[in-house]
């Protein structure tokens, strides 16, 4: 049978860890040859490995999105070794912003070090792969948002701007990419609470506030999530490959929220 994706070349950034290496994992399945770009020289090369290992294409090359220069080698590296660029998800995230109890207590530094990463990050993907993917004939952009970027929340005011500017970016780039006739589709993803190792690293009392328990993503899930559980990164893997793959060919501008009904509202549930 024939991979949804099947021949396309495709570059996921953050790949190395959580819903990136479920995207790379599923991309290589479905029959993509994977570029995996991460700053974890550790998890990414091990990564492309198992891939490589289980019959799949893939590499790893190191890259940090808030870098110019590194985003002018990338390119140029896919398009030496393929050729091509068929399918991008802007992926690479941190999240700061949750652990911060009020604007007030958060640093300008952090708040600019997320901003490089979640919005800087995701505008130098645009800036730099539109050129190839235009020249070998369209393909997909999938920018990895929020639900934080749909909705407020006490304490993600900082996280929710990025994720917010990262959905509106995307469908403005949806909207320059139609007039210009170019055939590529780009659309956001939404995602809820998904239990991956984000979670674990939100630096508890970095802002002078005292140590704040670490977040559990199951706990929280629990108690807020229509569905009673935090999503696995699996689930948001498959989004992305329908918005990566052909079968979306009629979807641009478009928001897929996956949040086990926290979008739609609330439910009650005993303790
Ligand atoms: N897990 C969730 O509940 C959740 C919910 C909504 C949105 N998201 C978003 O999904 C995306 C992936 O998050 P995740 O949960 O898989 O987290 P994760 O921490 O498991 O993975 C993020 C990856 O990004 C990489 N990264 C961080 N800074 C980078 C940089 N400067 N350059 C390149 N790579 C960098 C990390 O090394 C890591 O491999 C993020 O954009 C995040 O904001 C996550």
């Amino acid at each position: 049978m024939e991979g949804q994706v099947e021949g396309k070349v495709a570059l996921v950034t953050g790949g190395a860890s959580g819903i990136g290496e479920a995207i790379v994992e599923l991309f290589a399945r479905e029959g993509a040859t994977v570029v995996i770009s991460d700053i974890d020289e550790l998890r990414g090369p091990d990564l492309a490995q198992r891939v490589t290992k289980a019959g799949g294409k893939a590499i790893f090359l190191e890259q940090d999105v808030t870098s110019e220069e590194r985003w002018i080698e990338i390119v140029a590296e896919i398009a030496k070794r393929y050729g091509r660029l068929d399918i991008m998800v802007s992926n690479a995230g941190i999240g700061i912003g949750i652990a911060v109890p009020s604007i007030v207590d958060m640093t300008l530094s952090d708040w600019r070090k997320q901003n490089a990463i979640n919005l800087d990050g995701v505008f130098l993907s645009v800036k730099h792969c539109l050129p190839l993917m235009r020249k070998t004939g369209g393909g997909s952009i999938v920018m990895m948002s929020s639900l934080a970027g749909l909705r407020g929340a006490p304490g993600l005011s900082a996280y929710s701007a990025t994720k917010g500017g990262v959905r509106l970016f995307a469908k403005s780039i949806a909207m320059e990419c139609a007039a210009a006739g170019d055939g590529i589709r780009v659309n956001s993803v939404h995602p809820g609470i998904i239990d991956t190792p984000i979670w674990g690293k939100i630096p508890t009392g970095a802002t002078g506030a005292g140590q704040n328990a670490p977040i559990d993503p199951e706990e929280r899930a629990r108690l807020v999530a229509p569905l009673g559980r935090a999503g696995h990164a699996a689930e948001i893997a498959s989004g992305v490959l329908y918005l990566a793959s052909d079968a979306s060919r009629y979807v641009t501008g478009s928001e897929l929220v996956i949040d086990g009904g926290m979008n739609a509202g609330g439910v009650s549930r005993r303790q």
